[in-house]
């Protein structure tokens, strides 16, 4: 059984592309611990570890089976710098691919490095959604995702709308972090958790909760009635540098703390020194660099045709 709900849904927006509005302001030293709001992204530090975060995606794509059609329409949730994106050309150089993301920094980054007419006479296009209430305006051949329904609470509600969205043969494919569960992010909650920081940063380091385990979502896209693959794989990731852990992690799992502490440089230099030490316990460097073991869960879903 499932406890996600879905919320209310309206089509995502289908005018203009990337949107540059302010990022959301951010929460108050003052203010009582609230579940995080959007974080503020950052597309340059996200982007330190482009090869392991793109080769899940890889991965991913390499089990999507043939679209309906070649000039395929493609839709990738949570886009983010729109690198991965890109990827999607290489094999549909026909497609009309639309990218969606909530961030003005991601999606600027994606605008100015991707859109455009791609190589086979398709389109690369990005625009401002969000996943929380995205639906299909038109029926798509691939609804993709990559590393972003972690950032969704309720994620999986949406897969019956967005299925139902699909042509007939169309495939709804994702990838999603597993590792909850993992130091880096046990640690970021305990942290959050202590009595220095709960009473600004209390929830900021637990995104993942929602996530289902493999079997969730096997059984959510059978009952669909759609033909499942789903498996999951931990990359045993050997980063370089001096605390690479923690250089990762400020692309990711950290945003919703520095974003919350963005007016106060000296509670984030505080809270980086204390993370940073545990990091370090939990993560030691060895000749070759440093292990940092990534689990990821994948989902494929067809469409009967
Ligand atoms: C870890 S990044 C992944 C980016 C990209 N898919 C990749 O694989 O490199 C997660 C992305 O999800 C986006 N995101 C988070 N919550 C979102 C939401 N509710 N709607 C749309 N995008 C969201 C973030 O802005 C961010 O760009």
């Amino acid at each position: 059984m499932h406890s996600d709900t879905a919320p209310a849904r309206v089509p995502a927006s289908t005018t203009g592309s990337a949107t540059t509005t302010a990022p959301p302001a951010s929460a108050s030293p003052t203010d009582a611990p609230t579940a995080p709001s959007a974080p503020t992204w950052d597309p340059q530090q996200y982007l330190r570890h482009a090869g392991h975060r793109a080769r899940p995606f890889l991965d991913l794509l390499a089990r999507i089976p043939e679209l309906p059609t070649r000039a395929a329409r493609i839709a990738d949730l949570g886009c983010g710098p729109g690198n991965v994106t890109a990827l999607l050309t290489d094999r549909w150089p026909e497609a009309h691919i639309t990218g969606y993301d909530l961030s003005p920094e991601m999606l600027h980054r994606a605008d100015a490095e991707y859109a455009g007419p791609t190589g086979g006479g398709g389109t690369l296009e990005f625009r401002h959604g969000d996943l929380a209430d995205w639906l299909p305006e038109e029926p798509y051949d691939l609804i993709v995702s990559n590393a972003a329904f972690q950032w969704v609470p309720g994620h999986a509600g949406s897969f019956a709308p967005w299925i139902n969205g699909l042509r007939p043969g169309g495939t709804f494919a994702f990838q999603i972090p597993g590792n909850f569960t993992a130091p880096s992010h046990r640690i970021l909650a305990d942290l959050c958790d202590t009595p220095r920081w709960r009473a600004r940063l209390a929830g900021h380091g637990a995104r993942y909760i929602h996530i289902l385990e493999p079997s969730g979502y096997l059984e959510r896209f059978t009952e669909l009635g759609c033909a499942a693959d789903v498996w999951e794989t931990t990359y045993h990731q050997l980063l370089q540098g001096p605390d690479p852990v923690l250089d990762w992690v400020k692309g990711t799992a950290l945003r919703p703390v520095l974003t919350a502490l963005a007016d106060d440089e000296e509670a984030v230099e505080a809270f980086l020194a204390e993370y940073r030490a545990l990091l370090r316990a939990a993560y030691p460097t060895g000749p070759r660099g440093t292990v940092f073991p990534f689990r990821r869960i994948f989902a494929v879903a067809r469409k009967e045709a």
